[in-house]
């Protein structure tokens, strides 16, 4: 009953993965690092059908894979270390992580709401036609669920995610079989944030220079990222009514009253669409210079978990 979600990557494969994408779906897709779990990353509502069908309980910034380094640029800042990086290794197993640019259309859930944006050009040709004939950047973590070892056949992708994706690609075996290397270029010092596919020692023959280890700025914990998340306004969580001088992050049907300060995560109550609104709303929220956000409620089901962590370090992280 599985299978036929596998496709070959031929041109009624591609145009198909493109169609799914383009209507806000999911599709495994071969890399030649692992395979992706991808999404429109442009699509907030997309990226959060990635966090709920890989059932992460948090909000991990994802990577958006582009068709170039010209691409590359137009999303994130460059200083001279990235762009040495990209003009040596892209298309190929390595993601930058630079500061994001504000034109950029990378929806703020792929990046769980950092000023930084993780880029990657891959070189596999099904991966590369895939996002050229979209025209948008790709968000893609491995096509795994949570817990799981990374996916490197079409079959791993259908075992662990059939439910979730439209289809499957089925580029053969994942030519490296280890996720890319990632190097974080948002300070002084170029970062090694995850060893992978490319060796530190050719990132450091690059750059002339060493990278520094990801335990002193290991921007992927949860802990350092807090401080990036928080909103300036202090939350109150569980809130039933609004306060004076109160917005109100608010969630389903029935919205108390007392303030025009207020958006809805989701009218219906939908998690999917409460966690693909939960960054920008609550930017929008904190720049009305409320003296606190209350925010309603929110199930623990589904992404809801995911949310209400993210809620909950938000309301301790200032
Ligand atoms: O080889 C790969 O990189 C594969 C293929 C599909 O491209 N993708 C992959 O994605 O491994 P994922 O989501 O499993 O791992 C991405 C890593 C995560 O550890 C995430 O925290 C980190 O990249 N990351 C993404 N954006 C970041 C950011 N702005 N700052 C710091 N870390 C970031
Ligand atoms: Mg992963």
């Amino acid at each position: 009953m599985k299978a036929p979600k596998m496709h070959a990557p031929d041109s009624a494969g591609i145009a198909a993965a493109v169609d799914a994408l383009k209507r806000g779906m999911l599709v495994g897709l071969p890399t030649e690092t692992v395979y992706g779990l991808a999404a429109d990353a442009t699509d907030a509502m997309a990226v959060a059908r990635i966090f709920a069908a890989k059932q992460r309980p948090r909000f991990n910034p994802l990577i958006a894979h582009v068709a170039s380094s010209e691409d590359a640029m137009a999303h994130g800042v460059f200083d001279a270390h990235a762009r040495a990086l990209a003009e040596a290794l892209w298309p190929g197993p390595l993601t930058l992580v630079v500061p994001r640019r504000a034109e950029s259309a990378v929806c703020d859930l792929a990046r769980a709401g950092l000023e930084t944006v993780a880029l990657r050009v891959p070189a596999h040709p099904v991966a590369r036609e895939v996002i050229s004939r979209l025209g948008k950047p790709i968000a893609a973590p491995s096509a795994n669920k949570s817990g799981h070892v990374s996916a490197t056949t079409a079959q791993h992708v259908v075992d662990d995610l059939g439910e979730a994706v439209a289809l499957v690609l089925d580029g053969g075996p994942a030519p490296m079989g280890i996720e890319s290397t990632i190097v974080g270029l948002t300070g002084n010092a170029p970062v090694l944030l995850r060893p992978g596919a490319i060796p530190r020692d050719r990132i450091e023959a690059l750059l002339s220079k060493p990278l520094e280890a990801s335990s002193v700025t290991s921007t992927i914990a949860p802990g350092m990222l807090e401080s990036h998340y928080a909103p300036r306004a202090p939350l109150r969580l569980e809130a039933t009514e609004v306060r004076p001088g109160e917005a109100l992050l608010g969630f389903g049907p029935a919205l108390p009253p007392g303030t025009m300060k207020r958006l809805n995560l989701s009218r219906d109550g939908d998690l999917v669409e409460a966690a693909a609104n939960l960054f920008s709303h609550l930017r929008a929220l904190d720049a009305l210079n409320p003296t606190a956000i209350a925010v309603m409620p929110i199930p623990r089901e589904g992404l809801g978990e995911a949310i209400r962590d993210r809620l909950a370090r938000a309301s301790k992280g200032r």
